[in-house]
C-alpha cells in the first residue's frame, strides 16, 4: 500500500473586512490552500465568515476553513495582511498611515511571535508604506514580505486598454508602476500587445497622447470613484490576492506586478514600490525592471520620493 503524505497548505489571514472576507471567498473558490484561518479583532466576525465559509467546499474542494488567533499561524505558508483603516470618502491613501502604522506592529508583533516563518504579502493601505513597516518589524529577508502594490492599478489599467481596443485585457501586457497611490503612473512605453508595443496599437486605434493621459488619470482615480459610490473597494483586490497567492502556493515563477523592494532597481533603494517580480514560492524570486523613457524614470523616482519622505515621517 502506498500512502501519501502531502503537506497541507495553510493560508492565515489577518484582517476580516471586506477585502479580507472577498479574499477568502475568492480563495475558496479557486480551491487554493487546505488550511485557512481568520484572525480578526473583531472576533466573532470570523466566526460567522469561517462557518459561512465552510458551507462552499461542498462545490469547490476541501478546506478547513476556522477562526483563530495568532498562535494558529504559527504553521501558515502565507500571511495575508488586510487588516487596518480603510479610505473614507475624501481620503487619501496617505492619510491612512499613522493609524495603520500603529495597526501594524500590533499584527507584525504577535505573527512574528507565534514562530511563523511563512511570506508575509500586506494589502492594507498605504500599502507600499505598510510593507516597508511589516519587513521592518518583522525582521524577516525582503523577499518573504512584500505588498500588492501595484497589482490592482495594472489590472485597472488592463481593463481600461482592452475596452479601447476591443480586446481581452488578458491579452495586454502593461504595467501601472510607483506608489500604490495618486503618484503611480502608466509605463506606456513598455507596454505590449500581441508582440508589438503598445503605443504603435493605440496610434493605430486613434487614441492620441490626451487619450492615452486621460486612461491614465481614470485609473489612478478609480479606487476613488468607487469608494464614492459603496464606500469601499473589495473584489478587484481580493482577487489581485488571490492571484499573488496562487503564484506562491503552486511554486509558480509567474511575473506579477506588485509592491517589492528595491535593491538598485530604477536606480532605488529601501523602498518598496510597483515593479513586476517574480513570485515563487519563496517569496519574491527576482525584482524585474522595466524598461522607461526618461519621463516614466522621473516618474518612478518622484513616485519613490513620495513614499520615502512619507514612510519616513509616520516611522519617526
Ligand atoms: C484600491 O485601489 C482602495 O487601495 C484601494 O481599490
Amino acid at each position: 500500500m502506498i500512502i501519501l503524505t502531502l503537506k497541507r497548505q495553510k493560508v492565515a489571514l489577518i484582517g476580516d473586512g471586506a477585502v479580507g472576507s472577498s479574499y477568502a471567498f475568492a480563495m475558496m473558490q479557486q480551491g487554493l490552500g487546505e488550511e485557512f484561518v481568520i484572525v480578526d479583532v473583531v472576533k466573532e466576525r470570523t466566526v460567522g465568515d469561517a462557518l459561512d465559509l465552510e458551507d462552499a467546499q461542498v462545490f469547490t474542494s476541501p478546506k478547513h476553513v476556522y477562526s483563530g488567533d495568532y498562535k494558529d499561524c504559527q504553521d501558515a505558508d502565507l500571511a495575508i495582511i488586510t487588516a487596518g483603516a480603510p479610505q473614507k470618502p475624501g481620503e487619501t491613501r496617505l492619510d491612512l498611515v499613522n493609524k495603520n502604522l500603529k495597526i501594524m506592529k500590533a499584527i507584525i508583533t504577535p505573527l512574528v511571535d507565534s514562530g511563523f516563518k511563512g511570506i508575509i504579502v500586506v494589502a492594507a493601505n498605504p500599502v507600499d508604506i505598510l510593507t516597508y513597516a511589516a519587513q521592518k518589524f518583522s525582521g524577516f529577508p525582503k523577499d518573504r514580505v512584500f505588498g500588492s502594490g501595484t497589482s490592482l492599478d495594472s489590472a485597472r489599467l488592463r481593463v481600461a486598454l482592452g475596452k479601447k481596443l476591443n480586446l481581452n485585457p488578458q491579452s495586454i501586457d502593461a504595467y501601472i508602476l510607483g506608489e500604490h497611490g495618486d503618484s503611480e503612473f502608466a509605463a506606456y512605453s513598455a507596454a505590449r500587445v500581441g508582440g508589438e508595443p503598445f503605443l504603435d496599437v493605440a496610434k493605430r486605434a486613434g487614441l492620441s497622447d490626451d487619450d492615452l493621459a486621460t486612461i491614465e488619470d481614470q485609473v489612478r482615480h478609480k479606487a476613488y470613484e468607487i469608494i464614492n459610490r459603496k464606500g469601499a473597494t473589495f473584489y478587484g483586490v481580493a482577487t489581485c490576492l488571490m492571484r499573488i497567492s496562487r503564484a506562491i502556493l503552486h511554486d509558480e515563477n509567474t511575473i506579477l506586478p506588485v509592491g517589492a523592494p528595491m535593491n538598485g532597481e530604477y536606480g532605488l533603494n529601501d523602498v518598496y514600490i510597483g515593479s513586476p517580480a517574480v513570485v515563487n514560492g519563496s517569496g519574491i524570486a527576482k525584482v524585474i525592471e522595466v524598461p522607461l523613457n526618461d519621463k516614466e524614470k522621473a516618474a518612478m523616482k518622484a513616485s519613490a520620493e513620495t513614499l520615502q519622505k512619507t514612510t519616513k515621517d509616520g516611522m519617526d
